[in-house]
């Protein structure tokens, strides 16, 4: 391609190490959709005849086409997607292949192609996210009365519905969902024409192909539009904090399918034997998903690091943002797309919860408040019920069992009605401030995700 100032052709070694194809081939729709704008401004503009454009555009076309039915190979010797397709236009229609690169640098071509994928991926992934989210909202609805005990330190803290929890990770996912958004909407102008970093001298429209790629405006410095990478470091940021939500739920979901909790039973379909042990049924998808996301936070350590030090305008290092972003892409929608059924199917048991919230004094709060309702500073009940806690696991009983002739020697204002306050049902069925745990609050909570789900 540059045979003109050189005298030795590259090292084969060498040839490889810098050869990005064998990874940025994926782009190869993007890149002709990039050329077949900026091909259509060249004959706008009288930059190029019109019987070249024409050709050129008829050219891609076919180019297009065979790589989609497989008819054309990707040769792994060309350096780039781009300069394999620039090349086998030229086999195709002589001449007039070699003009398309009027005007235009691979710097801003790789710029323009990598904002069109990732805005292509990135809507795929808000689908994906989305289906998650209704996994977990029907789950959330159909366990709405199911009740369970709430945790903090990973102790038993205080009654919840169970759809409650899980609702908890809806509200997340639809802020991924937003960042995701965001970080598309910014990222959506276009670098075309910003050149190898100075623009140029032929009279181009940069509006004119900023328009027909569907970009919102154009990039109104060319040395940022050829530098910058922020908006993958920016997207896979949302991913990374996408991955921590579904991590955390996932460990829920390992925990939850353990002997020790069976609040859930996953689905045959997403659980694995060992090899050894015949009684296993292992969680491993969502182990799966705790693991990647370490993974795709890697991804985004290394772009990051990868531009910390780069001097303006475009370093060859850059190259590297694409295996980082595609991996990162790649590992997330696999995620998702074994998470979203997998919650869907999973099994909750409620009798599990329920036994788990009978135990460990996840209503002590409410016969606080049950002393507190009836004129006791909220201090002084706290202090008397934790006496009495101390008492009960000392005798092996639990509040719902402690004898009211006990209770009133601790207070006179204990009475009978203190068994139906403190009872689980009571304690969740009560908890209904806004956003609170009660089954009817996690039921307004459904439909208000439900509504931004089809916004
Ligand atoms: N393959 C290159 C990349 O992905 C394309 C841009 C190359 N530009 C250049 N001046 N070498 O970054």
């Amino acid at each position: 391609m540059w045979a003109g100032r050189f005298q030795k052709t590259l090292d084969q070694k060498a040839d490889d190490f810098n050869s990005s194809i064998r990874f940025d081939h994926r782009m190869y729709a993007q890149d002709i959709q990039g050329s077949m704008a900026h091909a259509a401004m060249l004959g706008r503009q009288g930059i190029l005849p019109q019987a070249e454009v024409d050709k050129i555009i008829d050219g891609l076309e076919s180019i297009l086409r065979d790589l989609n039915e497989g008819k054309l190979a990707f040769d792994m010797q060309a350096e780039d997607i781009h300069m394999f397709i620039e090349a086998e236009l030229t086999k195709r229609i002589g001449e007039a292949g070699k003009r398309l690169h009027t005007a235009r640098s691979r710097n801003d071509q790789v710029a323009v192609d990598i904002r069109l994928y990732l805005r292509d991926e990135a809507e795929e992934i808000v689908s994906l996210v989305k289906d998650a989210a209704w996994a977990i909202v029907e789950q959330a609805e159909q366990n709405a009365e199911v009740i369970a005990s709430g945790y903090t330190h990973l102790q038993r803290a205080q009654p919840i519905s169970f759809g409650h929890h899980l609702m908890a990770y809806a509200m997340m996912l639809l802020r991924d969902i937003g960042r995701i958004e965001d970080a598309v909407k910014r990222m959506n102008v276009s670098p075309l024409g910003s050149c190898a970093l100075a623009g140029t001298t032929y009279p181009t429209d940069r509006a004119f192909t900023a328009q027909k790629l569907g970009f919102d405006g154009v990039m109104q410095n060319s040395i940022d539009g050829v530098s910058d990478r922020d908006f993958c470091v920016e997207l896979m940021s949302a991913f990374a904090i996408l991955m921590m939500h579904l991590s955390r739920l996932s460990e829920e979901i390992v925990l939850w399918s353990s002997w020790e909790f069976k609040f859930v039973e996953l689905d045959d379909s997403y659980t694995t034997g060992s090899s050894i042990m015949p009684q296993k049924k292992n969680p491993d998808m969502a182990e799966l998903i705790r693991g990647k996301t370490g993974r795709v936070y890697g991804d985004l350590m290394a772009l990051l690091t990868t531009l910390k030090g780069l001097p303006l305008a475009y370093n060859k290092d850059m190259q590297e943002d694409k295996e980082a972003i595609f991996d990162c892409i790649d590992t997330v929608k696999m995620c998702l797309e074994v998470l979203a059924p997998m919650v869907r199917t999973m099994k909750v048991l409620g009798a599990n919860t329920y036994r788990a919230a009978q135990k460990g004094f996840i209503n002590a709060t409410d016969l606080a408040d049950y002393l507190a309702k009836k004129g006791m500073p909220f201090r002084s009940a706290y202090k008397i019920v934790g006496q009495i806690v101390a008492e009960c696991i000392e005798k092996e009983l639990v509040l719902d069992t402690f004898p009211l002739n006990e209770y009133r020697k601790y207070s006179e204002l204990f009475e009978e009605d203190l068994y139906n306050e403190i009872s689980l049902e009571t304690c969740v069925n009560k908890r209904n401030s806004e956003g609170g745990a009660s089954p009817k609050s996690v039921l307004g909570q459904v439909e208000w995700v439900k509504k931004e789900l089809t916004k």
